[in-house]
């Protein structure tokens, strides 16, 4: 039940909070007759849903001592057999619906079995001791540490999600760009190269930096990525397997977009803007695209043209957050492997750096002449 910091979530809301996602959104407005488990828990893991009702702070969600681990197991098992009976009881016409909700419901849990570790692993970076949540975890090795650029097709691209399969809305609709020509990184920023601009004053050089990543460099004491701790002069970071020196050969994690900009301007190149990201990878261009580190873009999270939020409480999944924060692209390590696609569109603030965020580059070969 541990909360580390207003951004993470217990592990015990984590599972509460999905449950009662699909009793509120499948099992409510779709399954005649159905016994809500605990009127209260509705108000205790409703997350961020105004349209659901009235909801506990998100900041104080530690201090859910009750219900215990047991009440929320058998909250989960309620509800799997609620959701079972539905599905079996579901005529053909209604079908449809259900299995759209009952859908979101499994991409909203996949998320948060990324949160999950996420939030473990910040509480344990918090702990003096340098906990171990699962000594077998290693971060998969690269593909490649290739330092060549390569050219992304220039011209019109269509991005967004076309074809089949679950897609969230926010990754609609599919729509045309126009790409500059551009040269993108093969490979993923290592360690190695993070502790070049380390040691090349990166953290100390406030021409690299945005205003407000400098405003936050100095009141939060930054000098390295999230979780390294220097030890007798080397480098450690504290991993899912506890502290560990730091594999130079590994992307560099638990960067915020502050940091993932600053880099790039430090290295003379840039972020890649999220479109550019996107045919890149359908190209086929870029090795650990998927299942090492998210990857900042240089985009802001806006809606795609014509994108409108649907109707109720479940349009405030994605729509709502469309100002102030950064896209990632790509999936980490702890991205459950089917949930990683090339349209998907996460998003964090730009402080951020408690998820397993990384980046890689892009440079454009000259600027192109206006006429
Ligand atoms: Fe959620």
């Amino acid at each position: 039940m541990v909360q580390s910091m207003p951004d993470a979530s217990p592990a015990k809301w984590h599972r509460a909070h999905t449950t009662w996602f699909f009793e509120q959104f499948l099992l409510r407005p779709h399954l005649r007759g159905y016994r809500v488990f605990e009127e209260r828990f509705a108000y205790l893991f409703n997350s961020y849903y105004v349209a659901a009702g009235p909801r506990h702070a998100r900041p104080k969600r530690g201090l859910l001592t009750r219900p215990d681990c047991d009440d929320v197991v058998a909250y989960r098992a309620h509800v799997d057999r609620a959701v079972e009976s539905l599905l079996a009881e579901a005529g053909d016409c209604e079908l449809p619906a259900i299995v759209r909700i009952l859908e979101i419901g499994l991409h909203h849990e996949q998320q948060h079995q990324e949160l999950l570790l996420t939030d473990i692993l910040h509480a344990f970076a918090g702990n003096p001791i340098a906990p171990v949540y699962d000594a077998a975890w290693e971060l998969p090795r690269a593909a490649s540490y290739a330092n060549d650029f390569v050219d992304v097709p220039s011209g019109i691209h269509t991005v967004g999600f076309v074809g089949e399969g679950y897609r969230f809305d926010n990754e609609g609709p599919a729509h045309r760009v126009f790409l500059q020509p551009v040269r993108i990184a093969r490979a993923l920023v290592s360690n190695a190269e993070w502790l070049e601009f380390m040691a090349d004053s990166g953290y100390a050089t406030p021409s690299l930096w945005l205003s407000d990543g400098w405003a936050l460099l100095e009141s939060e004491g930054w000098s390295a990525p999230g979780y390294w701790r220097k030890l007798d002069g080397d480098w450690f970071s504290m991993t899912l397997a506890g502290l560990k020196p730091v594999d130079l050969r590994a992307p560099v994690a638990h960067v915020s977009y502050y940091e993932a900009d600053a880099f790039a301007r430090w290295a003379g190149k840039h972020l890649p803007s999220e479109e550019e990201w996107e045919v890149a990878a359908r190209a086929n261009l870029l090795d650990d695209a998927f299942g090492l580190v998210w990857q900042w873009t240089r985009s802001a999270y806006l809606p795609y043209p014509g994108y409108r939020t649907q109707a109720g409480a479940l349009g405030e999944y994605n729509g709502k957050f469309m100002v102030n924060q950064m896209v990632l692209r790509g999936s980490s390590h702890a991205t459950p492997a089917d949930h990683a696609r090339a349209s998907y569109r996460n998003f964090f603030y730009p402080p951020a750096r408690w998820q397993f965020s990384g980046l890689r580059l892009v440079d454009y070969p000259e600027v192109i002449a206006h006429a």
